[in-house]
């Protein structure tokens, strides 16, 4: 498995793998493959260099989408998760785990302290992903939850 930098030639691999692993999630998604692309292209302009997929033999495995120009609430930079994912068939086997440590030494490497996240309240086991990586609940807004996480000067373990 490896990760690298999304390029812009990963938009029809992004489409199908977000609709399909959002497909069995009820909330909190884009449904229509017009949106997706277009978020796609958004998450892509937001930050090109905090955009990372995982793959296998040419295979897509999942995607994490992180902003290091991001500003919170209070106009505090930070690293914030726009999107994570793992395909239904390779979830649970640390892909998720290793896309987001490439996303917080990113957020490290920019200098950022504090990696930010909304997930829907109903969205359970990524709150548990969250909580398993040190993220800690940090406030809501509406069905949205937010989770922070303290970056350190350390390296992340690969
Ligand atoms: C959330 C998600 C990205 C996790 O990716 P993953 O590759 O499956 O996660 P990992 O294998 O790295 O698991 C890390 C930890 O997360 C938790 N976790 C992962 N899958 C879980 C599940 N099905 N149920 C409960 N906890 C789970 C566990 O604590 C796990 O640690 P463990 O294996 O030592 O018990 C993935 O499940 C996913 O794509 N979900 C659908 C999309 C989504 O909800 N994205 C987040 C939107 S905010």
């Amino acid at each position: 498995m490896r990760i690298r930098r999304v390029k812009k030639s990963d938009l029809p691999t992004f489409v199908i793998a977000y609709l399909y692993t959002y497909s069995s999630l009820p909330d909190y998604h884009y449904s229509h493959p017009r949106d997706v692309k277009n978020y796609f292209k958004w998450l892509l302009k937001r930050d090109p260099q905090g955009f990372f997929v995982a793959e296998e033999d040419g295979e897509v495995l999942g995607f994490v989408g992180s902003d290091a120009r991001w500003e919170d609430f209070w106009g505090h930079k930070v690293l914030e998760i726009h999107e994570i994912f793992v395909v239904p068939s390779s979830q649970g086997k640390g892909i998720g785990t290793k896309l987001m440590e490439k996303a917080l030494a990113y957020g490290r490497s920019k200098k950022r302290k504090l990696a930010e996240l909304w997930v829907g309240e109903k969205n359970i086991r990524a709150q548990r992903f969250y909580e398993k990586l040190g993220f800690t609940r940090d406030g809501k807004w509406g069905k949205w939850i937010r989770y922070t996480k303290p970056l350190e000067e350390k390296l992340e373990k690969s």
